[in-house]
Protein backbone atom coordinates (compact mmCIF):
# COMPACT_ATOMS: atom_id res chain seq x y z
CA UNK A 1 0.00 0.00 0.00
CA UNK A 2 0.99 3.72 -0.63
CA UNK A 3 2.16 5.65 2.82
CA UNK A 4 3.67 8.77 4.09
CA UNK A 5 6.85 7.64 5.84
CA UNK A 6 8.83 9.34 8.22
CA UNK A 7 12.64 8.27 9.16
CA UNK A 8 13.75 11.14 11.10
CA UNK A 9 12.69 13.67 13.38
CA UNK A 10 13.61 17.02 11.07
CA UNK A 11 11.89 19.37 8.54
CA UNK A 12 9.46 17.80 6.48
CA UNK A 13 12.06 16.30 3.75
CA UNK A 14 11.93 13.54 6.51
CA UNK A 15 8.40 12.30 5.13
CA UNK A 16 8.95 10.51 1.55
CA UNK A 17 5.38 8.63 0.26
CA UNK A 18 6.41 4.73 -0.57
CA UNK A 19 5.20 1.20 -0.75
CA UNK A 20 5.05 -0.47 2.66
CA UNK A 21 3.15 -3.65 3.80
CA UNK A 22 -0.22 -3.13 4.08
CA UNK A 23 -0.85 -3.82 7.82
CA UNK A 24 -2.93 -7.23 9.45
CA UNK A 25 -5.59 -6.87 12.03
CA UNK A 26 -5.06 -8.23 15.32
CA UNK A 27 -7.67 -10.25 16.61
CA UNK A 28 -8.80 -6.47 18.77
CA UNK A 29 -8.50 -4.48 15.74
CA UNK A 30 -9.97 -3.57 12.77
CA UNK A 31 -8.18 -2.59 9.43
CA UNK A 32 -9.66 0.53 8.15
CA UNK A 33 -9.06 1.84 4.35
CA UNK A 34 -8.84 5.54 4.84
CA UNK A 35 -10.46 8.15 2.70
CA UNK A 36 -8.92 11.26 4.38
CA UNK A 37 -6.54 12.22 7.27
CA UNK A 38 -6.10 15.38 9.08
CA UNK A 39 -3.03 17.23 9.97
CA UNK A 40 -2.73 19.07 13.91
CA UNK A 41 -0.46 20.84 15.25
CA UNK A 42 1.10 17.49 17.13
CA UNK A 43 1.54 16.22 13.68
CA UNK A 44 4.37 18.89 13.20
CA UNK A 45 5.87 18.33 16.88
CA UNK A 46 5.82 14.69 15.69
CA UNK A 47 8.01 15.68 12.50
CA UNK A 48 10.57 18.24 14.05
CA UNK A 49 10.56 15.81 17.50
CA UNK A 50 10.21 19.07 19.47
CA UNK A 51 8.49 19.96 22.04
CA UNK A 52 10.16 16.72 23.86
CA UNK A 53 6.76 15.45 24.82
CA UNK A 54 6.82 14.45 21.31
CA UNK A 55 10.06 11.64 21.40
CA UNK A 56 7.81 9.60 23.61
CA UNK A 57 6.87 8.13 19.74
CA UNK A 58 10.64 7.16 19.94
CA UNK A 59 13.65 8.99 20.98
CA UNK A 60 15.64 9.00 18.19
CA UNK A 61 13.35 8.33 15.23
CA UNK A 62 9.27 7.41 15.92
CA UNK A 63 8.69 3.80 16.07
CA UNK A 64 5.67 3.56 14.18
CA UNK A 65 7.24 5.49 10.29
CA UNK A 66 3.55 6.26 9.51
CA UNK A 67 2.26 9.78 10.77
CA UNK A 68 -1.06 10.81 11.03
CA UNK A 69 -3.57 10.36 13.93
CA UNK A 70 -6.77 11.67 12.43
CA UNK A 71 -8.91 10.11 9.85
CA UNK A 72 -11.90 8.74 8.67
CA UNK A 73 -12.00 5.98 6.49
CA UNK A 74 -14.43 2.31 5.69
CA UNK A 75 -13.85 -0.77 8.12
CA UNK A 76 -12.02 -3.08 5.22
CA UNK A 77 -11.77 -5.87 7.38
CA UNK A 78 -12.19 -6.83 11.45
CA UNK A 79 -10.71 -9.14 13.79
CA UNK A 80 -12.39 -12.14 15.54
CA UNK A 81 -13.03 -10.77 18.43
CA UNK A 82 -14.58 -6.96 17.33
CA UNK A 83 -18.15 -7.02 17.88
CA UNK A 84 -19.37 -3.32 17.20
CA UNK A 85 -18.20 -2.74 13.87
CA UNK A 86 -18.09 -4.87 10.53
CA UNK A 87 -16.62 -4.49 7.20
CA UNK A 88 -18.14 -1.41 5.16
CA UNK A 89 -19.06 0.61 8.22
CA UNK A 90 -17.52 4.06 7.93
CA UNK A 91 -15.60 5.25 10.62
CA UNK A 92 -13.35 7.83 12.32
CA UNK A 93 -11.68 9.51 14.94
CA UNK A 94 -8.20 10.12 16.40
CA UNK A 95 -5.72 7.04 16.58
CA UNK A 96 -4.34 5.27 19.78
CA UNK A 97 -0.79 6.44 19.71
CA UNK A 98 -1.48 9.55 17.37
CA UNK A 99 0.29 7.63 14.51
CA UNK A 100 -0.35 5.34 11.15
CA UNK A 101 -3.64 7.25 9.55
CA UNK A 102 -1.47 8.58 6.71
CA UNK A 103 -1.36 5.59 4.94
CA UNK A 104 -4.24 3.35 2.34
CA UNK A 105 -4.74 1.14 5.28
CA UNK A 106 -4.38 1.46 9.47
CA UNK A 107 -5.27 -1.51 11.74
CA UNK A 108 -6.34 -0.20 15.06
CA UNK A 109 -8.07 -1.34 18.17
CA UNK A 110 -11.79 0.30 17.49
CA UNK A 111 -12.10 1.70 21.23
CA UNK A 112 -11.44 5.10 19.80
CA UNK A 113 -13.33 5.41 16.77
CA UNK A 114 -17.38 6.54 15.87
CA UNK A 115 -19.67 5.78 13.36
CA UNK A 116 -19.10 8.46 10.75
CA UNK A 117 -22.46 10.61 10.55
CA UNK A 118 -23.57 9.97 6.80
CA UNK A 119 -24.19 13.79 6.19
CA UNK A 120 -20.47 14.31 6.94
CA UNK A 121 -17.84 13.67 4.38
CA UNK A 122 -14.38 12.05 4.73
CA UNK A 123 -12.85 15.12 4.20
CA UNK A 124 -14.74 16.97 6.93
CA UNK A 125 -14.75 13.65 9.43
CA UNK A 126 -11.33 13.71 9.21
CA UNK A 127 -10.70 17.28 10.43
CA UNK A 128 -12.91 17.19 13.55
CA UNK A 129 -11.10 14.06 16.32
CA UNK A 130 -8.28 15.77 18.00
CA UNK A 131 -9.01 19.76 17.35
CA UNK A 132 -12.69 19.10 18.41
CA UNK A 133 -11.99 17.53 21.27
CA UNK A 134 -9.67 19.51 22.64
CA UNK A 135 -12.12 22.57 21.87
CA UNK A 136 -14.89 20.67 23.96
CA UNK A 137 -12.87 19.82 26.76
CA UNK A 138 -11.29 23.77 26.39
CA UNK A 139 -14.55 25.66 26.40
CA UNK A 140 -16.68 23.20 28.90
CA UNK A 141 -19.01 25.58 31.50
CA UNK A 142 -18.05 28.89 29.52
CA UNK A 143 -21.29 30.89 30.01
CA UNK A 144 -22.85 33.26 28.17
CA UNK A 145 -20.73 37.02 27.98
CA UNK A 146 -17.42 35.64 29.15
CA UNK A 147 -14.40 37.12 27.55
CA UNK A 148 -12.34 34.14 26.36
CA UNK A 149 -8.81 34.13 25.12
CA UNK A 150 -7.87 32.01 22.81
CA UNK A 151 -3.56 31.87 21.75
CA UNK A 152 -2.09 30.48 19.11
CA UNK A 153 -5.49 30.63 17.05
CA UNK A 154 -5.19 29.90 13.49
CA UNK A 155 -3.60 26.94 13.16
CA UNK A 156 -5.27 23.67 13.35
CA UNK A 157 -7.15 23.51 16.42
CA UNK A 158 -7.72 27.00 17.27
CA UNK A 159 -11.08 27.35 14.83
CA UNK A 160 -12.64 24.99 16.40
CA UNK A 161 -12.30 26.71 20.04
CA UNK A 162 -13.15 29.67 18.67
CA UNK A 163 -16.53 28.16 16.93
CA UNK A 164 -17.50 26.17 20.36
CA UNK A 165 -16.58 29.38 22.80
CA UNK A 166 -19.25 31.17 19.88
CA UNK A 167 -21.73 28.72 20.59
CA UNK A 168 -21.62 28.94 24.25
CA UNK A 169 -22.04 32.87 23.96
CA UNK A 170 -18.26 33.97 25.12
CA UNK A 171 -16.82 36.76 23.72
CA UNK A 172 -13.75 35.74 21.91
CA UNK A 173 -10.18 37.23 21.40
CA UNK A 174 -8.19 35.63 19.00
CA UNK A 175 -4.04 35.69 18.78
CA UNK A 176 -1.84 34.56 16.35
CA UNK A 177 0.22 36.30 13.45
CA UNK A 178 -1.08 39.40 11.80
CA UNK A 179 -1.66 37.53 8.40
CA UNK A 180 -3.87 35.27 9.67
CA UNK A 181 -6.44 38.22 11.57
CA UNK A 182 -8.32 37.50 8.53
CA UNK A 183 -8.90 33.73 8.55
CA UNK A 184 -9.75 34.29 12.87
CA UNK A 185 -12.59 36.58 12.02
CA UNK A 186 -14.24 34.64 9.31
CA UNK A 187 -14.36 31.85 11.92
CA UNK A 188 -15.90 33.56 14.67
CA UNK A 189 -13.37 35.98 16.97
CA UNK A 190 -14.69 39.07 18.03
CA UNK A 191 -10.89 40.56 17.97
CA UNK A 192 -8.13 39.88 17.23
CA UNK A 193 -4.57 40.56 18.46
CA UNK A 194 -1.36 40.06 16.03
CA UNK A 195 1.51 38.20 18.10
CA UNK A 196 3.92 40.23 16.49
CA UNK A 197 2.86 43.35 17.58
CA UNK A 198 1.03 42.52 21.29
CA UNK A 199 1.56 40.96 24.47
CA UNK A 200 -2.01 39.77 25.23
CA UNK A 201 -0.32 39.07 28.74
CA UNK A 202 -0.39 42.95 29.52
CA UNK A 203 -4.35 42.94 29.33
CA UNK A 204 -4.78 42.75 32.78
CA UNK A 205 -7.88 41.93 34.08
CA UNK A 206 -9.51 41.19 30.82
CA UNK A 207 -10.39 37.42 30.47
CA UNK A 208 -12.42 34.79 31.97
CA UNK A 209 -10.29 32.47 30.56
CA UNK A 210 -7.26 31.90 28.64
CA UNK A 211 -6.85 28.90 26.43
CA UNK A 212 -3.28 28.47 25.30
CA UNK A 213 -2.36 25.89 22.29
CA UNK A 214 1.07 27.67 22.39
CA UNK A 215 2.14 28.61 25.97
CA UNK A 216 5.67 29.69 25.70
CA UNK A 217 5.27 32.24 28.84
CA UNK A 218 5.20 31.22 32.38
CA UNK A 219 1.90 31.52 33.91
CA UNK A 220 2.80 33.97 36.79
CA UNK A 221 3.36 36.50 33.94
CA UNK A 222 -0.04 35.35 32.05
CA UNK A 223 -2.10 35.53 35.00
CA UNK A 224 -2.50 38.85 35.79
CA UNK A 225 -4.76 38.81 32.53
CA UNK A 226 -7.34 37.00 34.15
CA UNK A 227 -10.47 38.45 35.30
CA UNK A 228 -10.75 37.62 39.28
CA UNK A 229 -11.66 33.55 39.79
CA UNK A 230 -10.87 33.54 35.91
CA UNK A 231 -8.94 30.21 34.49
CA UNK A 232 -5.90 29.70 32.23
CA UNK A 233 -5.55 26.30 30.58
CA UNK A 234 -2.27 25.11 28.71
CA UNK A 235 -3.06 22.60 25.98
CA UNK A 236 0.23 23.07 24.27
CA UNK A 237 3.44 24.39 23.90
CA UNK A 238 6.93 24.48 25.45
CA UNK A 239 7.93 21.32 27.61
CA UNK A 240 9.16 23.67 30.57
CA UNK A 241 6.18 26.19 30.46
CA UNK A 242 3.83 22.77 30.72
CA UNK A 243 5.68 21.47 33.37
CA UNK A 244 6.27 25.24 35.32
CA UNK A 245 2.24 25.46 34.95
CA UNK A 246 2.12 22.35 36.71
CA UNK A 247 3.74 23.54 39.48
CA UNK A 248 2.29 26.90 39.32
CA UNK A 249 -1.27 26.37 39.56
CA UNK A 250 -1.80 25.59 43.52
CA UNK A 251 0.33 28.58 44.19
CA UNK A 252 -1.77 31.00 41.63
CA UNK A 253 -4.99 29.63 42.97
CA UNK A 254 -3.89 30.20 46.86
CA UNK A 255 -2.80 33.61 46.58
CA UNK A 256 -5.17 35.14 43.84
CA UNK A 257 -8.33 32.33 43.76
CA UNK A 258 -7.65 32.10 40.00
CA UNK A 259 -6.49 28.88 37.86
CA UNK A 260 -3.66 27.99 36.15
CA UNK A 261 -3.38 24.54 34.89
CA UNK A 262 -2.69 22.03 31.97
CA UNK A 263 -5.47 20.73 30.39
CA UNK A 264 -5.21 17.24 29.92
CA UNK A 265 -7.44 16.40 27.09
CA UNK A 266 -7.68 12.49 26.60
CA UNK A 267 -8.47 10.73 23.58
CA UNK A 268 -12.22 10.05 24.18
CA UNK A 269 -14.96 8.32 21.32
CA UNK A 270 -17.61 9.96 23.85
CA UNK A 271 -16.04 13.39 23.29
CA UNK A 272 -15.91 12.58 19.26
CA UNK A 273 -19.51 11.91 19.28
CA UNK A 274 -20.48 14.43 21.56
CA UNK A 275 -18.55 17.17 19.21
CA UNK A 276 -19.40 15.81 16.33
CA UNK A 277 -23.50 16.07 17.21
CA UNK A 278 -22.77 19.73 17.93
CA UNK A 279 -21.37 19.59 13.94
CA UNK A 280 -24.59 17.72 12.46
CA UNK A 281 -27.10 19.82 14.86
CA UNK A 282 -25.74 22.71 12.88
CA UNK A 283 -24.40 24.57 16.43
CA UNK A 284 -20.66 24.67 15.44
CA UNK A 285 -19.91 25.27 12.02
CA UNK A 286 -16.49 23.41 11.21
CA UNK A 287 -14.19 25.49 9.02
CA UNK A 288 -13.49 24.70 5.44
CA UNK A 289 -10.14 22.55 5.43
CA UNK A 290 -7.13 25.21 4.72
CA UNK A 291 -6.20 22.84 1.41
CA UNK A 292 -7.04 19.45 0.33
CA UNK A 293 -3.68 17.32 -0.86
CA UNK A 294 -3.41 13.65 -2.50
CA UNK A 295 -1.22 11.46 -0.43
CA UNK A 296 1.19 11.79 -3.23
CA UNK A 297 1.50 15.49 -2.61
CA UNK A 298 1.88 14.80 1.60
CA UNK A 299 5.55 16.10 1.90
CA UNK A 300 3.87 19.12 0.39
CA UNK A 301 1.12 19.32 3.04
CA UNK A 302 4.01 18.68 5.72
CA UNK A 303 6.29 21.78 4.31
CA UNK A 304 2.82 23.96 4.57
CA UNK A 305 2.47 22.61 8.27
CA UNK A 306 5.88 23.36 9.21
CA UNK A 307 5.87 26.73 7.67
CA UNK A 308 2.93 27.47 9.93
CA UNK A 309 0.75 28.72 6.81
CA UNK A 310 -1.74 26.83 7.17
CA UNK A 311 -5.17 28.54 8.43
CA UNK A 312 -6.86 25.92 9.91
CA UNK A 313 -6.72 21.79 8.77
CA UNK A 314 -4.79 20.63 6.16
CA UNK A 315 -6.33 17.53 4.99
CA UNK A 316 -4.94 14.35 2.84
CA UNK A 317 -7.51 12.51 0.83
CA UNK A 318 -6.44 9.20 0.05
CA UNK A 319 -6.65 7.47 -4.17
N1 LIG B 1 -3.28 18.86 26.15
C1 LIG B 1 -3.53 17.77 25.44
O1 LIG B 1 -3.98 16.75 25.97
C2 LIG B 1 -3.26 17.79 23.97
C3 LIG B 1 -3.79 16.82 23.14
C4 LIG B 1 -3.51 16.90 21.78
C5 LIG B 1 -2.74 17.94 21.29
N2 LIG B 1 -2.23 18.86 22.16
C6 LIG B 1 -1.40 20.00 21.73
O2 LIG B 1 -2.25 21.07 21.41
C7 LIG B 1 -1.59 21.92 20.49
C8 LIG B 1 -2.63 22.03 19.41
O3 LIG B 1 -2.52 23.10 18.63
P1 LIG B 1 -2.89 23.10 17.10
O4 LIG B 1 -3.07 21.72 16.56
O5 LIG B 1 -3.96 24.09 16.89
O6 LIG B 1 -1.46 23.66 16.65
P2 LIG B 1 -1.02 24.44 15.36
O7 LIG B 1 -1.79 23.96 14.18
O8 LIG B 1 0.45 24.35 15.35
O9 LIG B 1 -1.46 25.94 15.63
C9 LIG B 1 -0.77 26.81 16.48
C10 LIG B 1 -0.92 28.21 15.94
O10 LIG B 1 -0.27 29.09 16.84
C11 LIG B 1 0.51 30.02 16.10
N3 LIG B 1 1.59 30.55 16.94
C12 LIG B 1 2.89 30.15 17.03
N4 LIG B 1 3.54 30.90 17.92
C13 LIG B 1 2.65 31.80 18.40
C14 LIG B 1 2.73 32.85 19.36
N5 LIG B 1 3.88 33.15 19.99
N6 LIG B 1 1.63 33.55 19.63
C15 LIG B 1 0.46 33.29 19.01
N7 LIG B 1 0.32 32.32 18.07
C16 LIG B 1 1.41 31.58 17.79
C17 LIG B 1 1.00 29.20 14.95
O11 LIG B 1 1.43 30.04 13.91
P3 LIG B 1 2.79 29.68 13.12
O12 LIG B 1 2.73 28.22 12.84
O13 LIG B 1 2.74 30.54 11.93
O14 LIG B 1 3.91 30.00 14.04
C18 LIG B 1 -0.27 28.43 14.58
O15 LIG B 1 -1.12 29.20 13.77
C19 LIG B 1 -0.32 21.21 20.08
O16 LIG B 1 0.79 21.73 20.79
C20 LIG B 1 -0.55 19.75 20.54
O17 LIG B 1 0.60 19.05 20.94
C21 LIG B 1 -2.49 18.81 23.47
Amino acid sequence: MRAVSQDRYGTADAVTVEDIPQPVPADDEILVRVRAASLNGSDRENLVGRPYYARLAGLRRPRNPVPGSDVAGVVAAAGDSVTEFAPGDEVFGELAGYRGGLAEYVATPPRLLARKPPGLSFTEAAAIPQAGCIALQATRGLRPGEQVLVNGAGGAGGAFVIGLAKHLGAVVTAVDRADKADHLVRVGADATVACEDEDWSGHRGRYDRVVDLVAHRSPFRVHPALRPGGTYFVVGGHTRVLLATLFAGPPIRWTTGKRAGVLVVPQSRADLEAVTALVTDGAVVPPAADRVYPLEEAPAAFVRLVAGDNRGKIVIAMP
